[in-house]
């Protein structure tokens, strides 16, 4: 809670800085030579939609920071991949050809785009990595601590399991195996799930695309290798793929007060509801609002050529299988549990009580306080 306040109270101070026109908004003398003002054009790329955090937050909160930063003026060119790095590609070489003056990046592969990123720099345009860390040679990376995502969903799920112990089975569902946040989770998860809990191997899953659809057949799969009743918990790397696992096991017969702790990640509306409902035990809040207000700041920082402002919001170092060093930030994270909505989305004005409490949901709203 103490994080996010800071965290919140941090961002406020940087935007209301950039406002008065201290962080980039003037020309600042003594520092590399001012490219742009506020006609900057800000290409944006985003994985999928099938996860609803890109279209809902990441993108609209962006822009407005965009428009904030340079008095309405600066643009951003927007496209969404629909999780098909092909397109991507595509929509990457479009933004290279209208010539945009940087390039906000999350890679559907991070690996694939390699080229493109280096086409995009041979053509002048920097590129900032955005969540996921694409190879090639960016510029920056802009990101929430994904080691961390990980750390607190299994430090979770071992505080929900109680006095968990090697007899507890959990399944393990990761993300997409081209998305290297997925290795983070992961790992991240791994060392608080290690020697805790006994996650056996036809237990553990990749998804292709981060794909529901893909994650509720896997979890059909584990149910029928271990059965429902002796799954102690499950590991899903994220809410939609939690709201996934849930169907399948209520297809096996599992009651809602059967339900064994789920994790997810990205506070997804739905799965904040199945939290005040009991099915989900947890999911992990990205500040959405402070990454997204750093990648615009870093993005327009760049582009103005504001090189010691561009330092100053980039204080981590992060190295890709093709680059090392890269100059990074990093935004830390936080359990969303029962106990916390308030503290964490209401406050941070992600969604309004009356969002989250609807008809269906009154009942547990009122049983845990949330009016
Ligand atoms: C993001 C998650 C998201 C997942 C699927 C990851 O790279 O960090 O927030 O749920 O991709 O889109």
């Amino acid at each position: 809670m103490r994080r996010i306040a800071i965290a919140v109270a941090a961002s406020t101070l940087s935007l209301s800085l950039a406002g008065c026109g201290m962080l980039g908004a003037t020309d600042e003398p003594g520092e590399a030579t001012p490219t742009k003002g506020d006609d900057v054009t800000v290409g944006l790329l985003m994985p999928e939609e099938t996860n609803t955090r890109y279209e809902q937050f990441d993108y609209p909160i962006i822009k407005a920071k965009v428009a904030e930063l340079t008095n309405n003026k600066g643009k951003v060119e927007y496209a969404n991949a629909a999780a098909k790095s092909s397109t991507q590609v595509t929509q990457m070489e479009r933004m290279i050809e209208d010539k945009v003056d940087i390039i906000l990046l999350d890679a559907v592969d991070s690996k694939s785009i390699a080229d493109t990123v280096k086409k995009a720099k041979e053509a002048g345009i920097p590129v900032i990595a955005y969540d996921r860390l694409a190879q090639g040679p960016i510029d920056a990376y802009v990101s929430f601590d994904n080691e961390l995502v990980g750390e607190v969903q299994g430090r979770t799920l071992v505080e929900a399991l109680g006095s968990a112990d090697l007899s507890d089975k959990v399944v393990m569902m990761n993300g997409s195996p081209t998305d290297p946040n997925s290795a983070q989770f992961k790992q991240g998860a791994m060392s608080e799930l290690s020697g805790r809990v006994t996650i056996p191997a036809s237990a553990s899953f990749d998804t292709k695309d981060w794909s529901p659809v893909e994650a509720e057949a896997n979890m059909t799969k584990a149910i029928a290798a271990i059965g429902a009743s002796k799954i102690s918990a499950v590991y899903s790397a994220n809410d939609a793929m939690a709201g996934a696992i849930i169907k399948a096991l209520k297809k096996a017969g599992v009651s809602d007060s059967e339900m064994p702790p789920i994790t997810g990640q990205d506070a997804e509306l739905s799965a904040v509801q199945r939290i005040v409902s009991g099915e989900q035990y947890m999911s992990v809040y990205k500040p959405y609002p402070q990454m997204a207000a750093a990648a615009a700041e870093m993005a327009i920082a760049k582009a103005r050529g504001r090189d010691i402002q561009f330092e100053s919001l980039t204080r981590d170092e992060v190295d890709s299988p093709t680059d090392k060093g890269i100059r990074a930030n990093l935004v830390t994270v936080v359990a969303l549990t029962k106990s916390n909505i308030k503290d964490t989305v209401i406050a941070d004005g992600i969604y309004k009580v009356s969002d989250i409490c609807t008809a269906e949901y009154k009942t547990p709203c009122q049983a845990i306080g949330l009016r």
